[in-house]
């Protein structure tokens, strides 16, 4: 397949639109196999509870499509797919009574590659006088960030 060359910054800002999309899709997937996987169940509901807002993020990413007149879709998006199977490989390696910090963990490397993602569609969205675009990436950023900081508490204290 011949790959189309990103020309202008709205071409590379509509792609990553687009990969964003597909990395909530797999964080959904991967909350929901982190929870499994998980032993405690204070953590259990943690990730439950975060699936839970990733179906919001998901909404609010297609606001966004809408308030950018954009078409919505979704583009590759190797790096969480690449989280998600380091996750299960390292679940399956590991001992059972591991396994909360392995999922803690590999959920917050997930965590920090969505902030990242949401810090760079906030920089390429302020110049286009969509404020309210703005405003929904900064709450699922706000999301990703506090969601951040409880699974790194929560890994400091069970380590
Ligand atoms: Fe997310």
């Amino acid at each position: 397949m011949v790959q189309q060359t990103l020309k202008t910054p709205e071409e590379l800002l509509r792609f990553q639109l687009r990969t964003a999309m597909t990395m909530e899709n797999d964080s959904l997937a991967a909350l929901g196999e982190l929870a499994k996987a998980a032993r405690s169940a204070e953590i259990k509901k943690l990730f439950r509870h975060h699936a839970d807002e990733t179906k919001d993020q998901i909404a609010n990413l297609r606001e966004v499509f809408r308030l950018l007149e954009l078409k919505e879709a979704t583009a590759p998006s190797p790096s969480t797919k690449g989280i998600s199977r380091q996750a299960g490989s390292l679940i399956e390696r590991t001992a059972p009574k591991l396994h909360d910090q392995v999922v803690l963990s590999c959920a917050l490397g997930n965590e920090h590659y969505e902030i990242s993602a949401y810090q760079s569609l906030i920089i390429a969205v302020s110049g286009m006088q969509a404020p309210q675009a703005v405003a929904l990436l900064q709450d699922n950023l706000d999301q990703e960030t506090h969601t951040s900081e409880e699974l790194y508490a929560t890994l400091q204290r069970i380590a």
